[in-house]
């Protein structure tokens, strides 16, 4: 859940870091750090808060040297603090490490450090004890006395290492958290994620796990777990770095919403042939694959989860096979039926969700076959499937994910009807029907966004509540909770989504006089159902603000205001009215003044337990 970089070259390692930094934020900002080699000795400097303290303090506490590891943090062992912001060292302050993901048995080795070598923690960290391992076993080889240290390391792991003996180096290891390697001219670069690097290299090798890497200004050598030395193809990377910048939005979250309709016209119109056939590259399931499947498990996290909800509708809709839902973090531990009968489908945006990954892993073991729905390629979930669907929605910054999620919705469906047209469970009419709203999708999203001004006024006069609920039926209650999930997330506002049915269950003693309540009532056949639950909260004080589809304004008399989506078949309108809510969202948090793309307490990519 934090950021790494590292910098060997010519230039200034502390611009460098910095720099990469910045653009690693979003996995973590509650402290950073740098270390650089300069002047003979390895110098720390590491501030709580964001990057920009540090980068405040670099301004008199100036570093020159050339080689240098950072770090941005998102506090798990130990609150946010300076001592305990990275990098860690070791006693004498001559071996310096960066790290993200968790020492599982930290414990155990602190203790042992404690009592065997007498050694005092300076930080309440599971990484210090990296610093005092390596410490303890060099003996003037950095890469050797790294590779003892990780034998003893349990858990999930990218860690950077410098040395003020060997200031030509720095090592690297990945073990379940992500790891990357920039490659320059007469420089190289390591770091958490592609973005960090752009500015200087689009040349990448890509990390596989528990491998180690010796990086000098002119060369990088990559080591399997038995230390042999392993040949790595050079990873292109096509986007540049202007795709991460805002360009000119005020935010990256608002940005990412306007790029939905490029998004999703990407991740579907390269998937469709001149026929209209689905055409799903990365995915070699085949008529018999799918004759020996009779269950489909569906596991994600956050956001995608949502997204997964929306796919069980989706799959059993179309192709006619039972869906199960989970969340990551609990598929594991709940013994699910699983075999060799199963798909098990993960969805990440990051592909680096522990918890997603680690669900992956445990259906594997069991038998199933994965496909994953991912949108950073080479990510860990990625490459450890069997079917890789990308969802090419380009990098996403703001920890609120919104293009990757209609990203993710379009995925779904082009795999419920692909599984669907081979086994053939739909009809070809129904199935062009299907593709001729989706293609109409991009324009139709556009169309919601380009009147953003009736819902900044909305959020302009409501943004004071304190608690909203959201409400809907069928496919509707599904993207309620996203709606819910992205208010929450940035405006802090409690707020939880329901199934409109449930409302007399308990949910409507909560409704007072101005309590705010979105409706979302987009299926014509529950349409009726969802007015009488508005007039049953209208009844009782409630605000209402419905999501319909346009003509249906027969609502205006029963909602206080109504935000309509362009008419779309019942089945894909999640594609559609997310994006009101996601609008409703974003002005509300602008309007409470909140820091919208890292909101407190979260992080982007979430590569802990
Ligand atoms: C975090 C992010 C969410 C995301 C979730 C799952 O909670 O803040 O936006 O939906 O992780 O992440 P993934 O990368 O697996 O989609």
């Amino acid at each position: 859940m934090c950021g790494i970089v590292g910098y060997i070259g010519d230039k200034e390692a502390t611009s460098v870091l910095i720099e990469g930094l910045s653009k690693l934020e979003y996995r973590g900002y509650d402290s950073a750090g740098i270390a650089v080699y300069d002047n003979g000795g390895v110098h720390v400097r590491k501030y709580k808060g964001r990057l920009n303290v540090l980068a405040e303090h670099l301004k008199q506490e100036t570093l020159t040297g050339v080689v240098g590891i950072g770090h941005t943090r998102w506090a798990t062992h130990g609150e946010p603090s300076d001592r305990n912001a990275h990098p860690h060292t070791n006693v004498a302050g001559n071996i310096a490490v960066i790290h993200n993901g968790i020492i599982e048995n930290y414990m155990k080795i602190k203790e042992w450090l404690i009592e065997e070598k007498g050694i005092e923690f300076k930080s309440e960290t599971d990484t210090e004890i990296i610093a005092h391992l390596v410490d303890h076993y060099y003996e003037g080889d950095l890469l050797a006395a790294v590779n003892k240290a990780i034998e003893k390391m349990e858990g999930a792991y990218a860690i950077g290492v410098i040395c003020k003996d060997e200031p030509d180096k720095i090592v690297a290891v990945r073990k379940d958290s992500p790891l990357i390697v920039g490659l320059g001219e007469g420089e190289n670069f390591i770091a958490s994620d592609i973005p960090a690097l752009l500015k200087y290299t689009k040349q990448m090798y890509l990390i596989e796990n528990d491998e180690v890497v010796l990086l000098t200004k002119d060369g990088v050598t990559i080591f399997n777990e038995l230390g042999q030395q392993m040949d790595r193809e050079i990873f292109h990377v096509t986007w540049d770095a202007e795709a991460a910048e805002k360009e000119g939005y005020e935010h990256f979250m608002i940005k990412e919403i306007h790029e939905q309709p490029k998004g999703i016209q990407e991740t579907l119109l390269r998937r469709l042939d001149k026929d209209n056939n689905i055409v799903l590259d990365g995915i070699k399931l085949t008529k018999e694959d799918l004759e020996n499947i009779n269950k489909v498990y569906i596991v994600a996290c956050g956001t995608a989860y949502h997204a997964g909800l929306v796919g069980r509708f989706a799959i059993e809709k179309f192709a006619k096979i039972p869906v199960e839902v989970d969340v990551a973090s609990e598929f594991r531990y709940r013994d699910p039926f699983v075999d060799d009968k199963t798909l098990f489908i993960a969805i990440s945006q990051s592909g680096e969700t522990l918890d997603t990954l680690a669900a992956l892993r445990e259906a594997k073991r069991k038998g199933a076959r994965i496909l994953s729905v991912v949108n950073v390629v080479g990510s860990s979930v990625a490459r450890e499937s069997d079917d890789v669907f990308y969802t090419w929605a380009g990098p996403e910054i703001a920890v609120a994910s919104t293009k990757a999620y209609t990203t993710q919705l379009i995925a779904m469906y082009l795999i419920a009807l692909h599984m669907a047209n081979t086994k053939g469970t739909l009809e070809r009419e129904g199935y062009e029907n299907i593709i001729s709203d989706l293609k109409l999708m991009p324009e139709k999203v556009q169309k919601i966004l380009d009147d953003y001004t009736k819902i900044q006024h909305l959020a302009d006069a409501q943004f004071n509540n304190e608690s909203v609920f959201f409400m809907g039926r069928g496919v509707d209650v599904n993207v309620a909770h996203e709606g819910s999930l992205k208010l929450k997330e940035i405006s802090y506002i409690n707020s939880f989504a329901i199934a409109a049915g449930e409302l007399k269950h308990g949910t409507i003693a909560l409704i007072d006089d101005g309590t705010l309540v979105i409706a979302l009532a987009t299926q014509d056949r529950l349409y009726e159902k969802m007015l009488s639950n508005i007039q049953e909260v209208r009844a009782r004080g409630a605000y209402v603000v419905g999501v319909a589809k346009e003509g249906n304004t027969e609502m205006e008399k029963t909602a206080d205001i109504v935000l309509y989506i362009p008419d779309v078949m019942d089945e894909l309108s999640p594609i559609l009215s997310v994006i009101p809510l996601q609008l409703v969202s974003y002005y509300i948090a602008v309007a409470r003044g909140c820091d919208v793309d890292k909101p407190k307490n979260l992080a982007k990519s979430v590569t802990v337990e």
